[in-house]
């Protein structure tokens, strides 16, 4: 049956050009290169320059999307940010970014869900491209987590870092089954019972300030495998595909031992998953486009490949979205 899928146009990401490593870090705090790689994968991790803030990065990301998918920016009329560290409480990261790329139409607006951030994004933009209300949509995951970090609390400050990374949605007709191109299915969940395993102690709304991020890690850690499996068990099922089927598995990217024992658990092999942790640290919402603008540039995703992504964070917010690129 002809049905609207949201078909992926370009994709692009941005990075700052700092890198902050581990070595440093042991300069900074007390932990050394060998625990943080032994426990998370992280190598290094970018962190933003003063005059670098969320919607910056996000413009780059955005404009390398757009050049990507050889469009314009007129060519865009719904622009969606996830985002947990806006430049500002308001105006929207998303609409300085419409403003950056000169767009005066078309909707756009920002979606806080932490780490899940990005596969809400996916998951919403979608919603209105197949309801047939846009046709082009810009899909940014952008952080800049260095500037809600404690750097004296080891437990953290270590594990994140800054990025952005963009997709472009186009509505496109499909035939309904899971050989199409597009967002095949997304799911999306949240509990927010575990409010305390990972928040930030600040906002406008109660201290008046930002907050820095505090996390009970290993309580994080016991909940992250079995609910990314859980949806995207749900996502396999509502397309009828299996783990055999993917080609990328695109996780986000918080800590090499979670994603290889996801992996392991749906029996992915490692071969076949996008691991950028090492690299950009934590991105957050911006882990996932990160990894795809990756593995899309170095070759490995192609047009006409599954790639599922997932993610796990915050709130608690978790949700899996299969895409065929
Ligand atoms: O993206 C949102 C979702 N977030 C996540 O997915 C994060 C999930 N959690 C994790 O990735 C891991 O729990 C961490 C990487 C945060 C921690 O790894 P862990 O294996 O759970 O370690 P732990 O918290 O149990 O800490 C083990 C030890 C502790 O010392 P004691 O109590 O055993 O003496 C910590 O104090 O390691 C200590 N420690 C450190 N040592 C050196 C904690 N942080 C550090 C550090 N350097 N940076």
């Amino acid at each position: 049956m002809a049905t609207i899928r949201s078909v992926v146009r370009g994709c692009g990401y941005h990075l700052p050009e700092r890198v902050l490593t581990n070595a440093e870090l042991s300069r900074m705090v007390d932990t050394s290169h060998e625990w943080i790689v032994q426990r998370t994968g992280i190598e290094e991790r970018r962190i933003a320059a003063e005059d670098e803030t969320t919607s910056t990065l996000g413009l780059k990301a955005a404009e390398k999307a757009l050049a990507d998918a050889r469009l314009t920016p007129a060519d865009i009329d719904l622009i969606v940010v996830a985002t947990s560290t806006p430049d500002f409480t308001f105006p929207s990261v998303a609409t300085q970014i419409q403003a950056g790329l000169g767009i005066t139409h078309g909707a756009a607006f920002d979606l806080q869900a932490v780490c899940t951030g990005f596969v809400y994004a996916v998951a919403t933009a979608d919603k209105f491209l197949t309801s047939g209300s846009h046709k082009r949509a810009l899909v940014i995951g952008a952080e800049t987590f260095s500037r809600i970090l404690d750097w004296t609390d080891r437990t953290t400050c270590v594990l994140f870092g800054d990025g952005a990374g963009a997709l472009v949605l186009e509505a496109q007709l499909g035939t309904g089954t899971s050989e199409d191109r597009g967002v095949l299915t997304s799911h999306l969940r949240s509990d927010g019972r575990h409010r305390e395993k990972l928040y930030v102690d600040g906002g406008p709304g109660s201290t008046k300030t930002c907050g820095f991020l505090r996390m009970q890690g290993k309580e994080v850690f016991k909940h992250a495998v079995g609910m990314v499996t859980d949806v995207i068990t749900d996502a396999f099922k509502a397309t009828r595909t299996s783990a055999a089927d993917i080609d990328w598995f695109v996780p986000h990217q918080a800590n090499k031992r979670i994603i290889d024992a996801t992996a392991e658990k749906l029996g992915i092999p490692s071969e076949k998953v996008v691991m950028t942790v090492q690299r950009h640290g934590n991105t957050s919402a911006a882990s996932i486009p990160l990894a795809l603008g990756v593995a899309r540039a170095d070759g490995r995703i192609k047009e006409g490949d599954l790639v599922m992504i997932e993610a796990m964070g915050g709130g608690f917010t978790w949700g899996a979205a299969l895409i065929r690129w």
